[in-house]
């Protein structure tokens, strides 16, 4: 029996779409690349935006004229997309015989066994994940979360991966010790709002801790002392990333000093809009203590141009708030209205020539900011991860700092030390120093 899985979106979905391969390894399936060789196709989707939806689409369609062209070929539809009105639509109109949301995908079992399967349910507690097989990677994903309590107005999230659920510390600090063991050198914590983990529901900056969950603080000191070199985290909610977080990172070595905190917009009257519960005066005292805290960080985020409503002068303060940051690198997304969000129901949307001008405007700056931000580097010795060759006489890694860099030689996989020798808005590039 042979399987394809295609994954679109995010860490999260790559992370499923890991425990789905070991569940499907254990059914006797193997793998393929191609679907035309595959019994069975599951499609693990996105519908954080319109492009990941329209590639989905695009696919199911192919699966479709596949399966009506030669029989015996199961189809399933998992993941954030599934869980939504607009993904059952697609289900039925693609002829899927497997449809699971996010919080349902270990059902995937019991799912292909009956051929014909569909849930839509949130298990409430996360402990039942199986740690993804040591596949010989250097790097992992680790769940710690899912979920978000958050209500952003643009944003699908809540409606597709439901309320915010925190794995048990026990199981976490057990899945990172078997990662260790399987040889991973560099760990990134997941979920949709890693510094939610182990509150109590609700939202904002002063919510409680649940009995018996240490805080995301002290979960990061706990995951530090593993043993495993690199530990990273996403994504931050800048509300709850409070000072506690920023000590603990600066206490604990193995935690790399790279914080990726979505800001979606420098002005206070989109943010008002955007419900992200925080004014611009918050985000920029977040970034001044990390910054005081911890020199040297690499600090990325998420932006939207073109919000509903959002004027010229509103998107010139998100231009002026990334100069003032300094980011090393941002995702920048058009606007794209999502249905049964609360943003694509109460406001008007932007024309799209102006959001596209808008997003080439943030690029160009933001290339801008990058290369100067990598040059600071050249002449400086980084620890790099080489996960591979890159092309004929190099290879490739990235920092701890999360830049990626091309390193003159054949290394072998894992860290070495690396004299930065140029750098450009992309990369930086650098010759092997012996340590
Ligand atoms: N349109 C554009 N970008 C979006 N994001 C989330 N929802 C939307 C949307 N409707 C972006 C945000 C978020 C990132 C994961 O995707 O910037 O941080
Ligand atoms: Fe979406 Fe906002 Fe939750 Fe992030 S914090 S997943 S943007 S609702």
């Amino acid at each position: 029996m042979r399987a394809q899985i295609v994954t679109f979106g995010c860490q999260m979905n790559e992370y499923d779409t890991h425990s789905i391969q070991s569940e499907l390894a254990g059914l006797g399936y193997s793998f393929v690349d191609d679907y035309h060789e595959a019994d069975l196709v599951v499609v693990n989707t996105c519908a954080v935006r319109g492009k990941p939806v329209e590639k989905a689409q695009t696919l199911l369609g192919e699966l479709r004229k596949e399966k009506q062209r030669r029989g015996g070929l199961t189809i399933g539809l998992i993941g954030c997309l599934a869980q939504l009105p607009e993904g059952q639509r697609l289900g039925k109109k693609f002829g899927v015989d497997i449809m699971l949301g996010p919080g349902a995908i270990t059902k995937i079992v019991p799912a292909i066994e009956r051929g014909r399967f569909q849930s839509f349910e949130f298990e409430r507690e996360l402990n039942f994940y199986t740690p993804p097989p040591p596949t010989g990677a250097v790097t992992a994903h680790l769940t710690i979360m899912r979920g978000c309590n958050h209500r952003c107005t643009y944003c699908i999230v809540p409606a597709t991966r439901g309320p915010e659920v925190s794995r048990p510390a026990e199981d976490i600090i057990k899945e990172a010790r078997a990662l260790k063991d399987a040889g991973v050198v560099e760990v990134t914590l997941l979920g949709q709002n890693v510094n939610s983990y182990g509150l109590e529901p609700g939202t904002g900056a002063r919510r409680a801790h649940l009995d018996g969950y240490p805080s995301f603080a002290d979960l990061l000191r706990m995951v530090g002392r593993v043993g495993i070199p690199r530990v990273r985290f996403l994504t931050s909610h800048p509300i709850n990333f409070d000072d506690e977080i920023i000590q603990a990172i600066a206490d604990t070595p193995a935690v790399c000093r790279f914080i990726h905190l979505p800001v979606q917009s420098g002005s206070d009257r989109v943010l008002k809009r955007m419900a992200r519960e925080y004014n611009r005066e918050y985000y920029l005292d977040r970034i001044k203590r990390i910054r005081e805290l911890l020199p040297d960080t690499t600090i990325s985020t998420d932006i939207i141009a073109g919000f509903p409503g959002e004027t010229d002068e509103d998107f010139e303060e998100t231009l002026k708030l990334y100069r003032e940051v300094q980011y090393d690198a941002a995702y920048m997304f058009i606007y794209s209205a999502r249905e049964g969000t609360p943003a694509a129901v109460h406001f008007e949307d932007v024309p799209r020539q102006v959001k596209v001008e808008r997003l080439t405007r943030l690029v160009n700056m933001s290339k801008e900011v990058t290369h100067l931000r990598n040059q600071r580097w050249v002449g400086r010795t980084v620890e790099v991860l080489i996960k591979g060759p890159a092309e004929e006489g190099f290879c490739q890694g990235h920092t701890r700092g999360n830049h990626v860099t091309v390193v003159e030689g054949s290394l072998e996989a894992g860290i070495h030390h690396v004299e930065v020798t140029h750098a450009t808005p992309n990369r930086l590039y650098g010759r092997p120093t012996p340590i």
